[in-house]
Parts: C-alpha cells; sequence; structure tokens
C-alpha cells in the first residue's frame, strides 16, 4: 500500500479561518483507490514553510507520494509550484500536462494552474490546484497511471516494454 501525504496550502486554512474540504476530499479519494493517508498538513502559503513539509515527509516519514492542494495559481501568495521545485530531483511534466489537457475541456481557467510534478529520492511530489472540484477532476486524470509510476519508482514494477 503506498503511503501518501497531504499538504494543503492556503493562508486562510491554516490561520484556521476557513475550513479544509479539500485536503479530505484527496485523503477520501486516495482511501477509496487503496492509498494509505499518513499525514495531513494545512501550512501557510510560504514558500520555505512549503518546501520544509515537503523535505521532512520525503527524507523523514519516507513517503511514497505527497499530493499538494492549492497556491498555483497567479496570486502573490501562489508558491507552492516554486516551493516543489525547489526540493525536487527531477521534474515530471507529463502529469501536470495530462490534467491541464484533461481539464481544459472541463474550464479554460484549467491554464491558470501552474502546478508542477516531481521527485525527491523516493518519492513523487504532485502539485493540485485547490478547490474540491479541480482536486477531483485532476486525480481522475491522474489515478489510472499513477500506480504503475509509484511501482517503477520503487523497483517493483515490471518492466513496460514487455507488457
Ligand atoms: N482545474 C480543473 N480541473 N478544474 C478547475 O475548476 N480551476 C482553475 C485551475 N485548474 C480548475 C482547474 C482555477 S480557477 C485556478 S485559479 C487554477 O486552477 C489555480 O488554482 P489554485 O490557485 O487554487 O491552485
Amino acid at each position: 500500500m503506498f503511503r501518501v501525504g497531504i499538504i494543503v496550502a492556503s493562508d486562510k486554512g491554516a490561520k484556521g479561518e476557513r475550513i479544509d474540504q479539500s485536503g479530505k476530499l484527496i485523503a477520501e479519494i486516495m482511501t477509496e483507490n487503496g492509498y494509505k493517508i499518513e499525514k495531513t498538513v494545512i501550512l501557510p502559503d510560504d514558500r520555505q514553510v512549503l518546501a520544509q513539509e515537503m523535505i521532512d515527509m520525503c527524507d523523514k516519514l519516507k513517503l511514497d507520494l505527497i499530493l499538494t492542494s492549492g497556491g498555483t495559481g497567479f496570486s502573490p501568495r501562489d508558491w507552492t509550484p516554486e516551493a516543489t521545485l525547489d526540493v525536487v530531483d527531477r521534474q515530471v511534466p507529463g502529469i501536470p500536462e495530462a490534467m491541464r489537457y484533461e481539464s481544459l475541456k472541463i474550464t479554460p481557467k484549467a491554464m491558470l494552474s501552474r502546478a508542477v510534478a516531481g521527485i525527491r529520492k523516493q518519492t513523487l511530489i504532485i502539485n493540485l490546484p485547490g478547490s474540491p472540484k479541480a482536486v477531483q477532476e485532476n486525480l481522475a486524470t491522474i489515478l489510472p497511471a499513477l500506480q504503475h509510476g509509484l511501482e517503477v519508482l520503487k523497483g517493483t514494477a515490471g518492466d513496460c516494454a514487455r507488457k
């Protein structure tokens, strides 16, 4: 069972001024799909704070997957993609490409998400936008390929070419 950390980036959420719906929804959807949620945090939109939590989840907790929610747009406080790029060793452009490609069929505003994905050591980090609707739509896009990617990352998948 792959172990997941959830980071909700929200100034209001971190101050308790907004009830988190997206983190809960991510946990629900991932649990339904056979993933184990190890930790969920709601943090302010602060590049260094977000990056440090990602480092801890990767290096100390050694989680398989980190899903972030929020902070991918144009607001002056949206720094989640930059925090992610600060900590990853390798980018995974295909995941945000697929998310935007599928999401654009639903809303033109999908082009406004600057979400990125990448790998730090043996942990995959994926940015999701902040709204529950966007979370649901983007998870529906990535879930069909996610398990195989994580198996390859962990070295537990067979050779793709032989399938
Ligand atoms: N993607 C999907 N699938 N559905 C959505 O409703 N909302 C968009 C976009 N991506 C949306 C979406 C909007 S309105 C914004 S502003 C950006 O994600 C960035 O969202 P964030 O700042 O909450 O990360």
